[in-house]
C-alpha cells in the first residue's frame, strides 16, 4: 500500500512564521491525578518532577508533572465538581486537554494565529517566581483540545511558575521512552478536510502524507488519516476521519465513546523497542495483539533488519519499510476503561512514514478488541 505524496516535499521559500521547537508537554485531565501519576510512573517509568495543589497554595485543583527524557505528562485533576475540568472529565473521560507547544515567543506565536483565524483559549500570559519567567498563551484546535504556546528561555525552575519541584521515594526506572514522536486526532464525519486546511493556515503546517478509505481498510472498517508536519518536522499531527464500512469504524467508536473529537493517541520513540516493550509488559502494560501469522511474512515484508524475528514475535512488535529505512512499533491497548485514549511505541530506523504497511494487520486488531466491547 503506497502512501499519497500531497504536497511537494521541497523546503518552503518562506520564513516559517510560527517556529516551533518541539513539543513542550501533553496535559491529560483526569479523574483521579493522584493515582493517574502512580500508573504512569509505575507502568511506564515516568519521574515526577513537580507539583501543584492545594498545599502549595492553587485552591481548585491538583497537577503532577511527570518527565522521561524528553516527554512531559501534566495530569490534572479538579478539586470540586462546579468546575470546568470537573465537566471536562464527565464529558470526555481522561484525556488530553492540552497539546503544548514549545516557542520562543508564546505572544507572538498567539498574535499570528490569532490574526489568521485562531480561536482563543487563553490570553498570552506571563508567570513569574524566582526562577524565572515562562509566558504561555493558547487557541483551541479539534474538539475541546488546545494548543498551548509555552516560552520558557528565561526560566530554570522544575515546570512553570504555580509548581513545586516534587520527586517521589517510589520512583520506578524509566523504560527509555524519549521524546514524543506524534500526536493523532480523531475528528468527525466529513471534518478531516476542515483540520487540514485549519492547520494548514492558522499554524503554517503542510499535509505531508495523505491516506484514502482504500488505502486504509479492512473487512468491516475504513478511515482515513492525513498527516500535518510544521515547518521543521519536530511536530507531526496526523488528522483521522471515519469512513463508511460494513461495521463500525474504530473512530467512529472512539467518537461515541469521548463525546466529541480528541486526541487517540501519542507515540513515543524509543532506541531500543525490545528492550522497552519488554519492560512496559513486564509492569502490566497492555498491548495489541498482532496475529502469528503475520511475523511468517515480516522478512517478506520488510526486508533484512537488525533485530531478531523472532524477539520481535514474543513482543508483538510490528515493522514497515519505505524508502528511507524502516520502523518498529506496536500500539497499546486503550489506558482507561473508555475505548478512547491510547499509545504507540515507535522506534524509527530511517523511516519518517507512519507503518502504513502495518495498517491492515493493525486494525484488524483493533476490531477484535472493539468486537469484544461489543463496539463493533
Ligand atoms: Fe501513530
Amino acid at each position: 500500500m503506497q502512501p499519497t505524496l500531497a504536497s511537494a516535499p521541497a523546503a518552503p521559500a518562506t520564513a516559517d512564521f510560527l517556529p516551533l521547537l518541539g513539543t513542550d508537554h501533553l496535559e491529560l485531565y483526569v479523574g483521579n491525578a493522584k493515582q493517574a501519576a502512580h500508573f504512569y510512573k509505575s507502568a511506564f517509568g515516568f519521574q515526577l518532577v513537580a507539583y501543584a495543589g492545594p498545599e502549595t497554595g492553587r485552591r481548585d485543583r491538583a497537577s503532577y508533572v511527570l518527565q522521561q527524557d524528553k516527554i512531559r505528562l501534566v495530569l490534572t485533576t479538579a478539586l470540586r465538581a462546579d468546575h470546568e475540568i470537573a465537566e471536562h472529565v464527565r464529558r470526555h473521560g481522561d484525556g488530553v486537554k492540552v497539546l503544548a507547544l514549545w516557542v520562543d515567543d508564546a505572544y507572538a506565536s498567539y498574535e499570528k494565529t490569532m490574526a489568521r483565524g485562531a480561536r482563543s483559549y487563553q490570553e498570552p500570559l506571563t508567570l513569574t517566581d524566582e526562577f524565572g519567567e515562562v509566558r504561555t498563551a493558547g487557541i483551541y484546535t479539534y474538539g475541546e483540545t488546545v494548543h498551548l504556546f509555552v516560552e520558557r528561555r528565561n526560566y530554570r525552575g522544575a515546570f512553570m511558575p504555580g509548581y513545586v519541584a516534587q520527586t517521589a521515594a517510589y520512583a520506578p526506572l524509566p523504560v527509555g521512552l524519549r521524546y514524543v514522536d506524534h500526536c493523532v486526532g480523531n475528528v468527525g464525519w466529513n471534518r478531516m478536510n476542515e483540520v487540514v486546511a485549519w492547520y494548514e493556515q492558522v499554524m503554517g503546517f503542510r499535509n505531508i502524507l495523505s491516506f484514502d478509505d482504500k488505502q486504509i481498510t479492512t473487512e468491516y472498517s475504513a478511515l482515513m488519516s492525513k498527516v500535518m508536519s510544521n515547518g521543521n518536522g519536530y511536530v507531526k499531527f496526523p488528522i483521522n476521519e471515519p469512513a463508511e464500512g460494513k461495521k463500525k469504524s474504530q473512530i467512529e467508536e472512539y467518537l461515541t465513546f469521548y463525546e466529541g473529537e480528541g486526541v487517540q493517541h501519542i507515540a513515543v520513540a524509543t532506541d531500543d523497542i525490545i528492550a522497552t516493550v519488554r519492560e512496559l509488559q513486564a509492569r502490566g502494560v497492555e498491548f495489541l495483539q498482532t496475529p502469528d501469522a503475520y511475523y511468517d511474512n515480516l522478512r517478506a515484508h520488510v526486508g533484512d533488519i537488525d533485530e531478531d524475528v523472532e524477539a520481535l514475535r514474543s513482543l508483538r512488535i510490528m515493522a514497515d519499510r519505505d524508502e528511507e529505512g524502516y520502523l518498529l512499533q506496536i500500539f497499546t491497548k486503550p489506558v482507561e476503561d473508555r475505548p478512547t485514549l491510547f499509545f504507540e511505541i515507535i522506534q524509527r530506523k530511517g523511516a519518517k512514514s507512519f507503518g502504513a504497511g502495518n495498517f491492515k494487520a493493525l486494525f484488524e486488531s483493533l476490531e477484535r478488541e472493539q468486537d469484544r466491547r461489543g463496539n463493533l
